[in-house]
């Protein structure tokens, strides 16, 4: 597989010269990984966001979302084993003095070695790293990056301290930062979304009156203190999640497990995107909560990559609240078991959780839109950029272009503007010739321009430009806006 770094690159700038994506703080340079969504951009990413929360919330009578604060009590972190456990082994170049997450590290190495050609070599180097990461084996991963002389980027030596574990969470103080008591103010900007479910589990199940199997969804921002940040929205220390955790009873883990692997896949699928461009990956080293997990990975521009996980969390999280909040987090089944003619009764639930990143979503969704194409015909040179955004997530579904400024085009237009944007975003331009508007309308994904010209006015029909096919139809003025909804 062909590393695609240009084509990263080309995108990176797309983003920024149409509107969809600016470095953060730009004016003071930027923040290291952390970006802000411009006016293109937010609405592909709230198009994305409420495509997922339908598909969970509305597609399953049995799930549910909800909106929990991103501050939580310091404890439901010690609960959740995040204090403990949420750490990447880390390794300085003493160089540089430059800080790398060590498989962040050796899997650049890895694709380098790709990139060359080396498939072998660079699949050897993920297989070990991987067995000495599940064995937290330190000394391995030194001598694995010192074996293969894998040097820094900056200093470009290989002159290495020894592995260390960091944690990966951002903290803040409630109340006066001058306070003597200041690991009892310490708070932590949440790391996951998942928890706000987990503590909220009993509020939902009992208000909603939730019967066992049933899940609860939500998005939100999360923060991580990443160290290795290179890869544009792929890696941020601000993101967003789209999470949902999958109740169910004991014992019945692996069922749901499969269950829901296959639902995510379809739905990834079923956006018109291929399915050879995604694959699952099984986790070798298992995160402190489950007891089975992987990866939906995708084909993005740097290789194949996790778009999302998913994860069998046992009763870790609930049997922890439990303890640590001394509040009992047990549902009563009253569903006979087939065993012994009984209820089922009181227990912990199992958890299946589903995790996708909302910007790796973007970056996906970007990435496989993104097309460069050369239209050069013996006559002229000409190419355009277009964005093949699936309909239902293109941040604007139809560009209408009067032909020209004047003769009662613009009045048209304009009524076929009030007649579509309750239902669908639009956007109106008179500007330019209509080429220019159409190679405008292609680079920011519009799948339907409208053309209203001087036949408009005679017989009520408008050209329909389709953004792929980039082939134009005459239709009735009055059947645009079925046309539109008709397609997503
Ligand atoms: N609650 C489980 C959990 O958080 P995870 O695998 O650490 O699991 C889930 O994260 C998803 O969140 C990932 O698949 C990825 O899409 C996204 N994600 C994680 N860290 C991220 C980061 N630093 N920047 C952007 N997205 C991230």
């Amino acid at each position: 597989m062909a590393i695609e770094t240009n084509k990263l690159q080309s995108i990176i700038s797309h983003c920024k010269e149409y509107g969809f994506i600016f470095p953060s703080s730009e004016i003071y340079d930027g923040l290291q990984a952390v970006y802000d969504y411009g006016q293109w951009g937010a609405e592909l990413k709230k198009n994305i966001r409420d495509h997922w929360w339908n598909s969970m919330t509305r597609m399953h009578e049995n799930i549910v979302g909800i909106d929990a604060a991103i501050f939580m009590h310091p404890t439901v972190w010690k609960a959740s084993g995040h204090v403990d456990n949420f750490n990447d082994p880390m390794i300085d170049n003493k160089d540089s003095k430059k800080r790398y997450r060590v498989d962040h590290l050796i899997e650049a190495f890895s694709d380098e070695l790709q990139a060359a050609g080396q498939d072998d070599k660079a699949n050897e180097i993920l297989t070990q790293m991987e067995l000495l990461l599940s064995k937290d084996d330190f000394i391995g991963l030194k001598k694995l990056i010192e074996t293969n002389n894998i040097k820094c980027a900056i200093s470009g030596t290989c002159n290495w301290t020894d592995i260390r574990q960091f944690n990966l969470m951002f903290s803040t103080e409630f109340g006066s930062t001058a306070s003597s008591d200041e690991e009892d103010n310490k708070v932590y900007l949440r790391p996951e979304t998942a928890q706000g479910i987990f503590v909220n589990f009993l509020n939902v199940q009992k208000t909603g009156r939730m019967k066992i199997p049933f899940g609860i969804a939500q998005v939100g921002k999360a923060f991580r203190n990443e160290i290795v940040a290179r890869q544009f929205i792929f890696r941020m220390r601000e993101f967003e999640q789209m999470e949902m955790q999958f109740f169910i009873r004991p014992g019945t883990q692996k069922e749901w497990y499969e269950f829901w692997k296959t639902e995510r896949m379809n739905w990834h699928v079923a956006l018109g995107i291929p399915a050879a461009k995604y694959k699952f990956h099984d986790h070798a080293k298992l995160a402190h909560y489950a007891d089975a997990a992987c990866d939906i990975e995708f084909e993005f521009p740097i290789g194949f990559k996790e778009v999302e996980g998913i994860h069998s969390r046992t009763d870790f999280d609930l049997k922890n609240h439990q303890e640590f909040s001394k509040k009992k987090q047990q549902y009563f089944d009253n569903d006979l078991d087939p065993a012994t003619g009984k209820p089922y009764g009181n227990y912990i639930p199992y958890v299946i959780e589903t995790s996708i990143g909302l910007d790796r979503m973007f970056l996906l969704i970007m990435s496989n839109a993104y097309e460069e194409q050369d239209l050069s015909t013996a006559e002229k040179q000409d190419s355009r950029v277009v964005l093949k955004f699936p309909v239902k997530l293109a941040p604007i579904k139809l560009a209408v272009l009067p032909l020209m400024k004047k003769d009662g085009l613009p009045e048209l237009a304009r009524q076929l503007m009030d007649d579509c944007k309750s239902h669908f975003k639009c956007f109106y331009e008179e500007k330019d010739t209509i080429g220019k508007r159409y190679r405008r309308m292609d680079a920011l994904g519009t799948p339907f321009c409208v053309t209203i010209d001087h036949q408009t006015k005679e017989d009520g029909t408008v050209t329909v430009r389709h953004r792929d096919s980039m082939e134009q139809t005459r239709v009735a003025m009055s059947e645009v806006k079925s046309l539109v909804l008709g397609s997503f």
